[in-house]
């Protein structure tokens, strides 16, 4: 059996787990529908020259995490790490971006080599929002303004906002000549990741998990220190915005991100309810990056929010996932039960307002049926015997209640079952 259990790091997600995942779905694609997010699906899979382009050649992601495989064709493909370079890719491809403002949405699993952990997997999902053509920060704080509304609506209390601005390209280079300058200085003391990042992005050593050298990252030069003054302005206004919203945040000057495409605002919301695997949402600005690709210049900002992580963020609160259960249960027990029982469901499942009607599948006695039906949560059983199917009626009984049974014509079943659901989600007062 073992060569048939799923691959290491990629994780089945069954019920009860899934009804979670469905409603922090609905709820994530209800209020960016709310914002004025549209969707947009692209392929799992891309050249891999899209992703080494954009995310950088020199990142954990692009060096050690990529499922890279050739095709039958000999062509070089990825299974996407994350989903923005494929969505820009998508937009330039589309002609989207033409003197145009685009705010889009898209799900979907990322697959990343990665040493799977808690939290941390080689098949995992993102909610992923991309908001192009937008130049101020306006649209920085509404990204964000957007989340704090929706952890609210989730019921997630630990999560905290990290923001920080990388500045241009131009004061990035600046910084990372002198940031390089340090490090060499301590040559010695750098693990080997870290000598080969030296010259080619000596920025990534300060996202080293390397407990030796995080004294050495400590006394790095910051690049605040360096930041231009438009950014500053930019960074500024951000944080206008967010105090007038009343989102709390951290500037986190260390905030240096793994992907090599942004620049200016950079964020991440993060937890210590997850153990090391802290950051639920994570983004930025990529003002560089289509034009990087060959399109024209186009600012850009936006995030993803790792659904597995936020899966068990709700999962800790304790708040169960809303459970839809139907409002009937038809149970047919004998000699052409199973017709009228079809007829009557689908007659229901008609109705105005339509009743949500599970049917008895797989035979089984009386009794076993009746277990059925109260495990499926309906409110009420129909019950149809062979003597129900001689006299063109059946049988009312109240699962969720003290009441009497009631045994009534088919044609008034509609009219029979309405009052045991008044007052439950969906169901109106009956006039
Ligand atoms: P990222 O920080 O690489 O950014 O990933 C975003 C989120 O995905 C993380 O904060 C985490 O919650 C989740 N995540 C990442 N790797 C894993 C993993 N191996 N297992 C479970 N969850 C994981 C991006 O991917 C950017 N594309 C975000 C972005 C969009 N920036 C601009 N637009």
């Amino acid at each position: 059996m073992s060569e048939l259990q799923a691959i290491r790091g990629m994780e089945d997600i069954l019920p009860p787990v899934s009804a979670i995942w469905q409603h922090v779905e609905a709820t994530i694609r209800g209020l960016l529908l709310d914002y004025g997010y549209q969707e947009v699906r692209v392929p799992v899979v891309e050249r891999t020259e899209l992703f080494k382009r954009s995310i950088g050649e020199v990142t954990d992601i692009v060096e050690k995490e990529m499922y890279t495989f050739e095709d039958r064709n000999g062509m070089s493909i990825t299974l996407r790490p994350e989903a923005t370079a494929g969505i820009v890719r998508a937009c330039m491809e589309h002609g989207l971006l033409r003197n145009q403002r685009q705010k889009f949405f898209s799900t979907g699993p990322m697959f990343r080599y990665e040493k799977p952990q808690k939290g941390r997997y080689r098949q995992f999902h993102q909610f992923d929002v991309e908001a192009l053509g937008y130049a101020g920060p306006d649209i920085d704080a509404e990204l964000l303004i957007l989340l704090a509304r929706l952890w609210r609506l989730l019921g997630i209390r630990h999560v905290s906002l990290q923001i920080n601005t990388l500045g241009t390209a131009e004061s990035r280079q600046m910084y990372r000549a002198d940031l390089a300058t340090y490090f060499r200085n301590s040559f010695g003391q750098l693990d080997e990741d870290s000598r080969r990042r030296l010259d080619r992005n000596p920025l990534r050593i300060l996202d080293s998990k390397n407990p030796d050298l995080q004294a050495l990252i400590a006394g790095a030069p910051q690049l605040t220190q360096y930041l231009d003054g438009a950014s500053e302005a930019h960074f500024n206004e951000l944080r206008a915005l967010l105090d007038d919203a009343g989102v709390a945040y951290a500037v986190n000057p260390r905030l240096v991100r793994g992907l090599d495409y942004y620049g200016r605002t950079v964020f991440e919301w993060v937890t210590d309810r997850l153990g090391s695997q802290g950051a639920v949402c994570a983004g930025g600005r990529y003002d560089g990056l289509v034009s990087h690709l060959g399109g024209e210049s186009t600012p850009a900002i936006g995030f993803a929010i790792g659904l597995e992580r936020l899966v068990e963020l709700y999962s800790l609160a304790g708040v169960p996932a809303p459970h839809r259960t139907p409002d009937v249960y038809v149970v047919a027990v004998g000699d052409g039960a199973t017709r009228l029982a079809f007829r009557v469901a689908e007659a229901l499942r008609d109705g105005t307002p339509a009743f949500r009607v599970e049917t008895n599948c797989g035979g089984g006695g009386f009794k076993a049926q009746m277990k059925r039906a109260d495990r499926s949560g309906a409110v009420v059983a129909v019950i149809l015997g062979e003597d129900e199917v001689a006299s063109g009626t059946a049988v009312v009984k109240p699962l969720r209640a003290e009441v009497e049974q009631q045994k009534v014509a088919v044609a008034e079943l509609a009219t029979a079952i309405r009052p045991h659901l008044q007052g439950l989600p969906g169901w109106p007062p009956l006039a």
